[in-house]
């Protein structure tokens, strides 16, 4: 009998020319959009089918081989990276939608399904599927689950877990489960399908997922607020609030506003210099509304909380208004960032922010910050830019010194050290300041039912064991 090398064997496991190993595709594919870990996959496999991803995870039981699994790889936590020569499974080739339902409200997608193609679907149906970012081009519906991905409308809709009716898994062991069944309602014990939303992997892999649609909002309108200060923000959010129901209420500063204009392709939303903008949105749906949202637009004015504001009157100005918030990610990338994503509850917000704003000033006086977010939902990224004087590796290190004092805060207040980006490898040193040493534990030992031999992406969330 002719025993194959591993990686041989795997090829036999899925179609011919879907196991790759040159080096363009191993560092393609070997990393997400972070910088601080080098990719070093061994091989990227593409299975097209449950049974090909099965007969994966169990050849990787057999050989005991760590699997990464890969979607959009817009990742911002390494969640997705294979850094310590890890097989990599990509799900560009399921990427199908299987079935729509009207009725249910409900699209079954295969996990390579980009995120705007089933926005788009939704659309076509007179539905809609709210969970929205800037990635959403290039995102995939298999790590938007994996990530449990927010992103801009949260105030509103809630997480991607929000939106999962069903979930079809092939769990670390190689079992394929079917969870949840698409119900509504469905009283019968553990709800495991919650388990493997943002879990990023390490449990099993998301093979198939049904997810929900909402209604199409209408005629959404937009509105991009200068604040006298930091403080002027949530009260700004409380005040419409009070009038409105927010479908989302985003923040970022005059640094960010500063690098978005730079780039020469979005216009200014007003004259007025502020330190602080906030964009809101809401449907307009009557006259109402739209007076309530000026009114109280006045009433922030007599306040003294806004400098400025501008409302969208049309499509093109509502994209024009969410380009201003939506594009700094991607322009920010060019300087490096070393990025912190936040939370605490909405209450806490003015506090917190009080706290890490002095914390910043004083551990990073030399540094650049950028300050955006999802405030509304109590979500902030502090993004420190990279100096031109500096190494990549120097850079981080130094930031690494100062997250001790930022995540001291973010635990004083019982906040997240990750709101939406994961855990990954980025931040699993730094678990315990969001979790409990027993509730890692139990995190632990869930784990090591699902995957007890330890091969579904080993080191994120917490370190191998
Ligand atoms: C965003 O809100 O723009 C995304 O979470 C990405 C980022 O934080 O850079
Ligand atoms: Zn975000």
């Amino acid at each position: 009998m002719t025993v194959l090398a591993p990686i041989d064997e795997l090829k036999t496991l899925v179609e011919p020319g879907k196991v790759l190993t040159d080096p363009t595709s191993l560092d393609t594919y070997g990393k997400d959009w972070t910088k601080h870990y080098p990719p070093a996959p061994t091989a990227i496999v593409f299975p097209k089918t449950i049974e090909q991803v099965q007969a994966i995870v169990l050849w990787a039981n057999r050989h005991r081989i760590a699997l990464v699994p890969s979607g959009g790889r817009t990742g911002l936590s390494a969640a997705a990276v294979a850094a310590n020569g890890e097989v990599v499974v990509a799900f560009d080739y399921m990427n199908q939608v299987l079935d729509v339902n009207t009725v249910d409200r409900t699209v079954v997608c295969q996990p390579g399904v980009i995120t705007e193609q089933l926005q788009h679907l939704a659309e076509e149906q007179g539905l809609y599927y709210p969970v929205d970012f800037a990635s959403a081009g290039s995102s995939q519906i298999g790590g938007n689950i994996g990530t449990n991905a927010g992103g801009i409308k949260v105030i509103r809709y809630g997480m991607t877990r929000n939106w999962v009716a069903g979930l079809k898994v092939v769990t670390g062991k190689g079992d394929i489960l079917e969870l949840n069944k698409d119900l509504i309602k469905n009283a019968t014990g553990y709800d495991l399908r919650q388990l493997f939303i943002g879990a990023e992997g390490t449990l099993g892999f998301v093979v198939e997922a049904t997810m929900r649609l909402d209604r199409a909002p209408r005629n959404l309108t937009a509105m991009v607020l200068g604040t006298t200060d930091f403080d002027s923000i949530m009260p700004v959010l409380h005040a419409f609030q009070n009038k409105l129901d927010l479908t989302a209420f985003e923040f970022f500063s005059d640094k960010a506003l500063a690098k978005i204009l730079g780039r020469g392709d979005v216009p200014a939303p007003f004259e007025t210099p502020c330190p602080f903008y906030v964009l809101l949105e809401f449907e307009a749906v009557t006259e109402e509304v739209l007076d309530d949202a000026l009114g109280t637009f006045e009433h922030c004015i007599e306040q003294g909380w806004v400098l400025d504001g501008v409302m969208s009157q049309s499509e093109q100005q509502l994209q024009n208004l969410w380009k201003l918030r939506e594009f700094i990610s991607e322009t920010i990338a060019h300087w490096t960032p070393y990025k912190n994503d936040i939370s605490v509850t909405v209450s806490k917000v003015p506090a917190f922010l009080k706290d890490i704003d002095a914390i910043v000033g004083e551990k990073y006086p030399d540094f650049e910050v950028v300050w955006y977010g999802h405030i509304g939902d109590g979500n902030l990224h502090l993004n420190i830019l990279k100096p031109e004087n500096l190494s990549k590796d120097e850079f981080f290190a130094q930031c690494a010194v100062v997250n001790k004092w930022v995540f001291e805060i973010v635990q004083k207040y019982n906040g997240s050290i990750s709101a939406e980006h994961g855990v990954g490898m980025t931040k699993r040193d730094y678990l315990e300041y969001s979790r409990s040493e027993a509730e890692i534990a139990y995190m632990k030992a869930v784990k090591a039912v699902f995957d007890p031999n330890g091969i579904m992406n080993p080191g994120k969330i917490f370190a191998v064991q």
